[in-house]
């Protein structure tokens, strides 16, 4: 098969190029090489034998060129750090999907599948039971909680206490610019694919882990930043009171999944959660990078908290297993990976102090009691 990988020099798309290159099929990738994920002039992380296309997918044009010949599309290219130009993130990933149909359509290309990038950013706050109410999805947390340190969701119809579960695929609550154009890209997937007879398959993923994740962004992920604080032998920082539940996926899982997503006969017309399987708090994660870097150091309890983010979510991924796919990957192997490929790229000190800073000028990073 010849595939078309969007955003195929990125994290994701850069290890799904080698795989499918690694069984034979034929990769061509589109991709615009945006700032910061690469840097001006550094050399892209392009899979062997792989046609690199430097364009944009908000170009008709781009995608018409980029299609030419092309059995099945992986979409992945998007914008993804949670600043304040909210409207990238539409023009970026909603309506740059909507592009890639209407240029199959228009020009009545033979694409057999489009697998799409949506995000497990679509729950906002993820499901909750409550112990009168069973299971609840509740909005947003408030920006006067979040000042005084009140971090915990609650039950929206008591105000009890909750503990997280699992979330499936049916809901969906996106708080922020990237979620919601997350939720756009993905329901025109399934919508515009099912009108026009073009197998489609939206992909949620949780929060991926492995080598090869940008170092760069504006938005600190929690392996990236405390992985480089601690390099530097200081304290990781855990937003909030670090005891928030995430949902971490291995690299190597997130490539088997969207290639089951691309091949499996049951897979079209759905949306999928690929996650690890089970939940984290931050401070635990923090726990096994120490070990993993040698580093005694306790973390900062920020206090902390980033605008739009969430308190838990965590994903069901029966949905996919149903499929046959299971997270496999351990995450201290891939953790352990991470830290030396670390070694091998040896990233600027300060890139994380600097994405705080910057989070913290542009006010999408607070602190409680402020
Ligand atoms: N990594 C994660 O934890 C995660 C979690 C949920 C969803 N996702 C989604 O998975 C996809 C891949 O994520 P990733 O972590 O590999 O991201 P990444 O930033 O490493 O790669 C994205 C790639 O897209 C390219 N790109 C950005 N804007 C573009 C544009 N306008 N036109 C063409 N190319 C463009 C970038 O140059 C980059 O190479 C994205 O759609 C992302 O939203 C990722």
């Amino acid at each position: 098969m010849k595939i078309l990988i969007t955003g195929g020099a990125g994290f994701i798309g850069s290890h799904t190029a080698r795989a499918l290159v690694e069984r034979g099929d034929e990769v061509r990738i589109l991709d615009a090489l945006t700032q910061p994920v690469h840097e001006p002039g550094a050399e892209p992380p392009i899979a062997d034998t792989a046609e690199l296309i430097r364009g944009d997918v908000r170009s008709p044009d781009d995608w018409q060129r980029s299609l030419r010949g092309i059995d099945a599309v992986i979409h992945l290219g998007a914008y993804q750090d949670y600043l304040t130009d909210f409207s990238k993130f539409f023009e970026v990933n909603a309506a740059g999907t909507a592009l890639c149909y209407e240029t199959i359509v228009a020009h009545d290309l033979p694409v057999r599948r489009v697998v799409v990038a949506s995000s497990q950013a679509v729950y906002g706050e993820g499901a909750v039971r409550c112990a009168k109410h069973g299971v609840v999805t509740p909005g947003p947390r408030s920006m006067d909680a979040l000042a005084k340190a009140d971090w915990d969701v609650r039950c929206p119809v008591c105000g009890a206490d909750v503990e997280s579960v699992p979330t499936p695929e049916e809901f969906a609550n996106p708080r922020n610019s990237y979620g919601i154009s997350k939720i756009a890209a993905e329901q025109a997937t399934l919508a515009l694919g099912e009108t026009y007879g073009i197998e489609s398959v939206a992909l949620r993923y949780s929060i991926v882990h492995g080598p090869g994740q940008s170092v760069r962004n504006a938005y600190s992920g929690l392996l990236r930043s405390a992985a480089l604080r601690m390099r530097e032998r200081k304290a990781p920082v855990a937003f909030e009171d670090g005891k928030q539940l995430r949902d971490y996926v291995a690299i190597d899982d997130a490539v088997a999944a969207t290639l089951l997503a691309l091949d499996h006969p049951g897979a079209p017309g759905r949306a999928y959660n690929v996650g690890g399987g089970r939940a984290w708090t931050v401070l635990e994660v923090i726990d096994h990078l120490k070990e993993i870097a040698g580093v005694d150091v306790d973390p900062e309890i920020s206090n902390a908290f980033r605008v739009g983010d969430v308190r838990h979510v965590v994903s069901d991924i029966s949905r996919l297993q149903g499929l046959g796919w299971e997270p496999r990957a351990n995450l201290d192997d891939v953790w352990h990976r991470y830290w030396a490929w670390l070694d091998e790229i040896a990233p600027p000190a300060q890139t994380v102090d600097d994405a705080y800073a910057r989070m913290e000028r542009e006010g999408v990073l607070r602190r409680a009691g402020s």
